[in-house]
């Protein structure tokens, strides 16, 4: 079979159905890869920072990994802006969505909610409202969304500072999205890991 015989969906049989899963998991193995290549497109956008979104986006890793954040902490840090090349308005629910299935619940709310946290730096600049996270206010996760935000993103557009290239976040990509989807050890609803431990 090179293709499936159905032109609607509700005409394919059992056949077509199993010839499009062995087709999709194959395109799913390589998502790490896809989203690496996205990275590195996001350094052509917003213009205007000392550093692109990529860099931006190395050095929030870099800044995670230094601090000893664990591997679903430093893909977080590294793909939480993956959202601006497609959904300007709503980047951090984006890349949110992205993460959802392979890293811990604690780091995808945190990548969620990264745009109403860093408001609180410049929210007061652009009519917007500083304090747009205090609903949030008593979240399990508010402190670590503060976090992420004070140490990691806000801090992370610095053109002196010695951002690790993409190589070295390259393998933990694949491995975060090797992972099996949604399985709950990997998600572990409700627990939290530090963002610092033993500086590297
Ligand atoms: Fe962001
Ligand atoms: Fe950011």
């Amino acid at each position: 079979m090179k293709h499936v015989g159905f032109t609607q969906m509700k005409d394919g049989s059992a056949e077509d159905y199993a010839f499009l899963t062995e087709h999709e998991v194959a395109y799913t193995r390589g998502t790490a890869a896809r989203l690496l290549k996205a990275l590195v497109a996001l350094d052509e956008s917003l213009s205007g920072y000392q550093v692109t979104r990529l860099g931006h986006s190395l050095q929030s890793a870099t800044r995670a990994w230094r601090d000893g954040a664990d591997t679903d902490w430093v893909a977080s840090a590294l793909l939480h802006d993956i959202g601006d090349i497609y959904a300007p308005y709503n980047h951090d629910e984006y890349a949110a969505t992205i993460l959802r299935p392979f890293v811990r619940e604690q780091c995808t709310w945190v990548v969620e909610k990264h745009g109403d946290f860093q408001m609180v730096y410049y929210g007061h600049h652009v009519g917007a409202d500083p304090h747009k996270r205090d609903k949030y206010t008593g979240h399990p996760y508010f402190d670590d969304c503060a976090a992420f935000c004070e140490r990691w993103d806000q801090a992370s557009f610095d053109p002196g500072y010695d951002t690790l290239p993409l190589d070295h976040f390259a393998p933990m990509v694949e491995e975060v999205f090797d992972r099996t989807p949604y399985d709950p050890a990997v998600l572990r609803k409700g627990q939290r890991e530090p963002l610092v431990t033993t500086p590297r």
